[in-house]
């Protein structure tokens, strides 16, 4: 599917700096969710995020059937929160894999680096509370 990508503002990506731990949300083909903590969530630009996959088993199988993502952005210091939702692919070879896989090894040698999943940006959502929350800023 071609979906149009969006470009996160500036503030939207120095919220994004700041959070350690993010939750990837993901669902299978039927709908069933699954959330997980990933601390290998980096923006490559704008409309990119490469998240490293070295343990997910739901989360992948899900990504195979159904490539949604949903990702929130919140941290004591990001001064606001916001929703993320993308489209998936998996990339398990070339330029881009060796690339994500060097980055984990440079964090910690050992780690399975399995595939890279890159996640076009698609939609952004206020998800901080108050009169904004849940309406799409992007
Ligand atoms: C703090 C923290 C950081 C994590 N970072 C990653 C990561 O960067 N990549 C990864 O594949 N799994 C990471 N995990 C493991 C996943 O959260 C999860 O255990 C894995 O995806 C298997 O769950 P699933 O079967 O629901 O996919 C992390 C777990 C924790 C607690």
């Amino acid at each position: 599917m071609v979906i149009t990508m969006v470009k996160l503002s500036e503030e939207m990506k120095s919220a994004f700096s700041k959070v350690k731990i993010f939750p990837i949300a993901t669902a299978s083909r039927e709908g069933m969710p699954n959330v997980v903590p990933i601390g290998f969530c980096q923006l490559v630009d704008d409309e990119v995020i490469w998240i490293a996959d070295n343990f997910m088993a739901k989360s992948l199988a899900n990504l195979k059937e159904n490539p949604n993502v949903a990702i929130f952005v919140w941290g004591p210091e990001t001064g606001g929160c916001f929703q993320i939702k993308g489209e998936t692919e998996i990339i398990s070879s070339g330029e881009k894999f060796e690339k994500m896989k060097a980055t984990v090894h440079a964090a910690k040698p050992g780690l399975p680096a399995k595939n890279l999943i890159e996640v076009r940006i698609s939609e952004v959502f206020q998800c901080a509370p108050g009169p904004g929350a849940g309406k799409k800023l992007l």
